[in-house]
């Protein structure tokens, strides 16, 4: 009998850098004087993904824009706290605004991609804007090798030149996340990235993001709880109850907090009791 050979592969390309842990310290967020987080710390490993679940309206969007210095770009935000990579502050005064988006890539609830723009051009989109130079061969091996780490490559391989927006909804997220990765972010966020799919779809990106795991430390925040339960080795539960800001309740494995949480409000959320 021959011996099975296992189907050839595309290697996986290698990492980009090491694994890295953000931590937020005591963030307390405001939009004028209407105050939204109160003294949120929670720290996202290294190499696992962290769910984010709670309500509408508890702040967990705003926590994520916190954690990549998006919050700031809202003329009425403020913000107290720290928010570490690596243990070092992304909000330090000498360093550039630049340095945590590139770090800290984001992925949003509804695919953005540049619609007229090329899929090979929408994956090397924020290299400039990152102020990241390349020349052709190196801008070609990037979007191959985001491509194939967001899962996206072998559906496009063949018509790089196509619009962005010719893609499917499932499709066009992961060419977000190529994009995400394109610049080699050390964290990935990802607001709802499944919200706006399909169960297919969601499942694809889903895997895709237990396969970037090893690579990419991911926060993600999720209203589904079977994707928590799915996807995630953390989980913080956010809440606002009765106009007070949003804080986190609970937080731990997840499978404990689904199975055993300490608190009655998260057995209630994760039961489907609330929110
Ligand atoms: N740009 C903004 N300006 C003013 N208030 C905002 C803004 N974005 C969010 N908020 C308020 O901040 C609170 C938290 O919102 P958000 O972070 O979006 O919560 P979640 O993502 O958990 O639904 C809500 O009360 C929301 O109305
Ligand atoms: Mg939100």
């Amino acid at each position: 009998m021959l011996p099975v050979v296992p189907a050839a592969a595309t290697p996986p390309p290698p990492p980009p850098r090491e694994l890295a842990t953000l931590e937020a310290r005591g963030i307390t967020a405001w939009f004028g004087d209407h105050q939204v987080l109160d003294r949120v710390s929670l720290t996202m490993p290294a190499g696992v993904i962290t769910s984010l679940i709670g309500p509408s309206g508890c702040g967990k969007s705003t926590f994520l824009r916190i954690l990549n210095r998006m919050h700031e770009l809202v003329p009425s935000a403020s913000l107290a706290g720290e928010v570490l990579l690596d243990g070092d502050d992304i909000y330090r005064a000498d360093r550039p605004l630049t340095d945590a988006r590139k770090s800290i890539g984001m992925v949003f609830q509804k695919p953005n991609p540049f619609p007229a723009m090329s899929i090979y051009d929408n994956v090397i989109a924020g290299l400039r804007l990152t102020g990241i130079s390349a020349d052709r061969d190196r801008k070609d091996e990037l979007v191959q090798t985001s491509l194939q780490r967001a899962g996206l490559w072998n559906e496009v391989k063949d018509r790089l030149r196509s619009p962005g927006g010719g893609l499917s909804g499932g499709q066009q997220q992961r060419l977000c996340i190529a994009r995400s990765l394109a610049v080699m972010p050390r964290v990935l966020l990802m607001d709802e990235p499944c919200s706006a799919l399909d169960p297919t779809s969601t499942r694809v990106i889903e895997e895709t993001m237990l396969e970037l795991a090893h690579e990419v430390t991911i926060v993600i925040v999720t209203h589904n709880m079977q994707q928590a339960q799915r996807v995630s080795t953390q989980c913080a539960f956010f809440l606002a109850s009765q106009g007070t800001p949003g804080a986190i309740v609970e937080y731990g494995d997840t499978e404990a907090m689904f199975s055993e949480p300490i608190d009655a409000r998260t057995f209630d959320y994760v039961n489907g009791r609330f929110g």
